[in-house]
């Protein structure tokens, strides 16, 4: 009992110097720059659609700014109104617990220029209002910087992802559609059957 205690608490003291004291996003230098190919509002469908994402260091910045950049990862993640009501997309400024960007686009060595990256929207991605982000690491892994295709506010830039899902429901209901179309049509032939064949035996 006591023993479990204790290692509960250190679990918990490693945590707090560790990985739970993550850097927090407003404590990061936006020094790069980050484009996406969709166009404002365009709806990419998931599974199908490329993403061709671009980012370089900002040389409005001091150079060597990024002399502790090791690597850069691009994320997809969720614009505020696919946010609302979904506490497990929710913004935290501590990114151990921020769960905004949860797709990772790629994961690169840093360079300072000529970086891309074309990415196939994922088929697990949900339907969505996304921008795009990428964060700078250095040698511990611990973000140093960032940058993303939206404003501060997140509302420029935005596209939309349509999920397999959403699809695959309006397939199933033109099905539906579809067959009762079908039985409904059977009736009405029997239906006319029956009264020609009336018809013609009254004859
Ligand atoms: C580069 O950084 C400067 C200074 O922070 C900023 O004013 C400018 O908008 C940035 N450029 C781009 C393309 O984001
Ligand atoms: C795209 O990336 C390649 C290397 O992967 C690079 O040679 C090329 O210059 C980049 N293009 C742009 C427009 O950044």
């Amino acid at each position: 009992m006591a023993g479990s205690v204790l290692l509960v608490s250190l679990l918990l003291i490693s945590c707090f110097e560790a990985s739970c004291h993550g850097a927090t996003l407003s404590s990061l230098q936006k020094t790069l720059i980050v484009t996406a190919s969709p166009k404002k509002g365009q709806d990419l469908k998931a599974g199908e659609d490329i993403i061709t994402v671009t980012w370089s260091f900002n040389t409005s910045f001091p150079a060597r700014t990024d002399s502790a950049y090791k690597t850069v990862q691009v994320k997809l993640c969720y614009a505020p109104i696919s946010q609302l009501d979904r506490a497990w997309r929710k913004t935290d400024d501590n990114l151990v617990k921020d769960k905004t960007c949860q797709h990772k686009i790629a994961a690169k060595p840093y360079s300072p220029s000529n970086n891309n990256f074309t990415w196939t929207v994922q088929r697990d991605v949900p339907t969505g209002t996304y921008f795009v982000r990428a964060y700078a690491y250095n040698s511990a892994d611990e973000e140093v910087a960032y940058g993303q295709t939206t404003d501060t506010h997140k509302t420029t830039n935005l596209f939309q992802v349509e999920a397999i899902s959403g699809r695959h429901v309006s397939l199933d209901i033109a099905s539906i559609c579809f067959s009762a179309f079908a039985v409904v049509s059977l009736f009405g032939f029997f239906f006319l059957e029956k009264r020609k064949t009336k018809n013609s035996q009254e004859k």
